[in-house]
């Protein structure tokens, strides 16, 4: 067998762990592996790398991906220079074709998540022979319980809701977190009960600018005169959207998120006696190394991926489910987004330690 991998979309730590996982369980039956430069850009451009033993040797513990990816690059609408044109997206899944065959490819891995994985699926339908691989901070895919890269997303954004606290309590302030997640609040939840957040907002519980103020007040008046807001970007008022900071053409999803908190400071000042800092935490969460969590994720997954690729099980995905690796179509994970549901066990649980959600008409 002769198999190509690429990961696409946004970064996030574990994505080498999984490349190392795939390429070393091949080399092992005999195959060989190429590697694609920049997502789908690689395929659609013919720009790969061979991956031989040393190229992925020492690569489990690196943040980022030594293939590189990118969140435009789509066979189906390539906006990239020097084939595509920035403003007119063309069709290019047909050259994807061709490189693949004239590479004498047997199948494709691609890593990624929602945006990846759609086009995947959309290659597969056309006859490509693909395996997916689940990957984002946000772990918002359907089909598995847990995506690699968000528990070490969810490490740095708990160490920050760790550190606020004492300046928070120091100068008697409301401190404001921000985390990534996009329209899924799971950072946010996590980091939040972890780091024993007062409030948590999330997409999924639109907010009540008077229950977050009441919140903060309660807490004051029960002696302590410090708060803790933890915000996923893409936490919403009630009657309102979710705050966009930038608009990216060509992107699977163009909407970038950003800022709610500012909305949030903005809500409790002068109506709790106390001052708000924001800390937005963005990008910080997707860098650095690994968790010995998403090592160990990554590296099932790859193996899992390798099984499948062996048994030509096409088609489908890598998916961690009741603590054990398995596949799935990848139709089956992609197109809805896995939410929190606010009846959730772990909701349930951060109202009965009193965590407020900004809404009190959930507590009921
Ligand atoms: O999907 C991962 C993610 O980090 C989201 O949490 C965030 O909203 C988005 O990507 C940021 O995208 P970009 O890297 O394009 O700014």
């Amino acid at each position: 067998m002769k198999i190509g991998i690429l990961t696409g979309g946004g970064d996030c730590p574990g994505l080498n762990a999984v490349v190392r996982g795939v390429t070393k369980s091949a080399l092992r039956r005999g195959w060989d592996v190429i590697g694609f430069r920049d997502g789908y850009r690689g395929l659609v451009e013919k720009d790969f790398v061979r991956l031989g033993d040393r190229d992925v040797s020492g690569i489990i513990i690196r943040g980022g991906t030594i293939l590189g990816t990118s969140n435009t690059a789509n066979p189906f609408a390539y906006t990239l220079a020097p084939l595509g044109s920035a403003d007119k997206p063309k069709d290019l899944s047909k050259l994807a074709f061709r490189n693949f065959k004239d590479l004498g490819l047997d199948a494709l891995v691609a890593i990624g998540g929602d945006g990846t994985l759609t086009m995947a699926q959309q290659l597969y339908k056309k006859g490509m022979p693909v395996i997916g691989v689940p990957k984002t901070i946000d772990n918002d895919l359907s089909a598995t319980d847990v995506t690699f890269g968000f528990d070490s997303a969810l490490n740095v954004a708990t160490e920050a809701v760790d550190r606020v606290h004492t300046t928070a309590e120091s100068h008697n302030r409301v401190m404001i977190v921000e985390t990534m997640g996009r329209y899924a609040g799971w950072i946010a939840l996590r980091a939040g009960i972890a780091g024993g957040g007062d409030v948590i907002l999330l997409p999924e519980i639109p907010y009540r600018a008077e229950d977050i103020v009441k919140a903060v007040l309660d807490r004051k008046r029960a002696g302590k005169k410090f708060s803790i807001i933890v915000a996923a970007e893409g936490a919403r008022p009630e009657k309102g959207e979710m705050t966009v900071t930038k608009v990216v053409k060509g992107s699977p999803d163009p909407l970038r998120l950003g800022g709610v908190s500012y909305k949030i400071a903005e809500i409790l000042d002068g109506k709790t006696g106390l001052e708000s800092r924001v800390v937005v935490l963005g990008h910080v969460q997707r860098g650095g190394e690994p968790t010995p969590f998403d090592r160990w994720l990554a590296t099932g997954f790859g193996v899992k991926a390798a099984e499948l690729l062996a048994k030509k099980q096409f088609g489908r995905m890598v998916s961690f489910r009741n603590f054990g690796f398995t596949g799935v179509s990848i139709a089956a994970a992609v197109g809805k987004l896995r939410r929190v549901s606010p009846g959730a066990q772990e909701v349930r649980a951060a109202l009965a330690v009193g965590t407020s959600f900004g809404n009190s008409r959930i507590a009921k």
